[in-house]
């Protein structure tokens, strides 16, 4: 049985203060929880949200990294500082880096190589536009932008990477996939990871969704066979409605 993941991206939002007060209240909340419950936060809160989930079932993860250790990438950050300030997910390819900031499968790619060579579980988003799912393109993007990513990884790392597929057109848009429509597309990459690293591993991959993912449509989305949890942006800067996704079987 595969567990369920709900993290949190919080993207460009929370001041320090504001991640020190969200995390107090969503302590309590989230306590029984049986889902791995993360919140992926700005860097700047990054320190401050270690100390405040310190001892509790909330794991604190970035959003981006750099695949280099150290040298001339000004405005960077690496996967060993993150390391040293106490993540342990690290958000890779978000479709909103590779729109914005030019991200590549390839970037992808050394990203994911990285985070595991510094003890960092990558999270890995992959999804289409709404373009190409209108071309009937979906399964051969995400398959595509999944076989990318984790190509030359062990079988053991694929293992551990955890992938979110989040279609873009969902994303902030307060349009969701139909239940059945992403967990059509979890299995179609469920799949592919199976063709190269057989069902052994496949069936162990947490896949989760990503996209206009809110307290009223979660316990649909997250009851299907495939979709192992979710990523979940504007839900997940009140503490009560992200405690409520997190709480979904409950
Ligand atoms: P929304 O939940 O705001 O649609 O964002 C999804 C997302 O991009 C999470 O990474």
């Amino acid at each position: 049985m595969r567990r369920k993941v709900i993290a949190g991206n919080w993207k460009m939002n929370k001041l320090p203060n504001e991640a020190i007060n969200f995390i107090d209240k969503l302590i309590p909340l989230v306590k029984n929880s049986e889902a791995e419950v993360i919140l992926c936060v700005p860097y700047i809160d990054i320190f401050y949200s270690t100390l405040t989930a310190q001892k509790t079932n909330i794991k604190i993860g970035a959003q981006n990294m750099h695949y280099e250790e150290t040298g001339a990438y000004t405005g960077e950050v690496s996967p060993s500082m993150l390391k040293s300030v106490g993540i342990e997910y690290v958000i890779i390819g978000h479709s909103e880096r590779r729109t914005y900031y030019n991200e590549t499968d390839e970037d992808v790619n050394k990203k994911i190589k990285s985070a595991f060579a510094n003890g960092l579980k990558p999270i890995v988003c992959v999804g289409e536009t709404l373009e190409q799912r209108e071309a009937n393109k979906t399964e051969e993007i995400i398959t595509n932008q999944t076989e990318k990513a984790l190509e030359g990884l062990t079988t053991e790392q694929v293992q551990n990477t955890i992938i979110a597929y989040e279609p873009i057109w969902a994303i902030g848009t307060g349009k969701t996939a139909t239940s059945e429509d992403a967990n059509n597309s979890i299995k179609a990459i469920r799949n592919k990871i199976s063709q190269i690293y057989g069902q052994n591993v496949s069936d162990r991959v947490i896949i989760q969704y990503g996209g206009s993912v809110k307290s009223t449509n979660c316990k649909e989305l997250f009851n299907m066979s495939d979709i192992d949890g979710g990523l979940v942006g504007g839900a997940s800067l009140n503490p009560e409605e992200f405690a409520k996704i997190v709480n979904y079987d409950k």
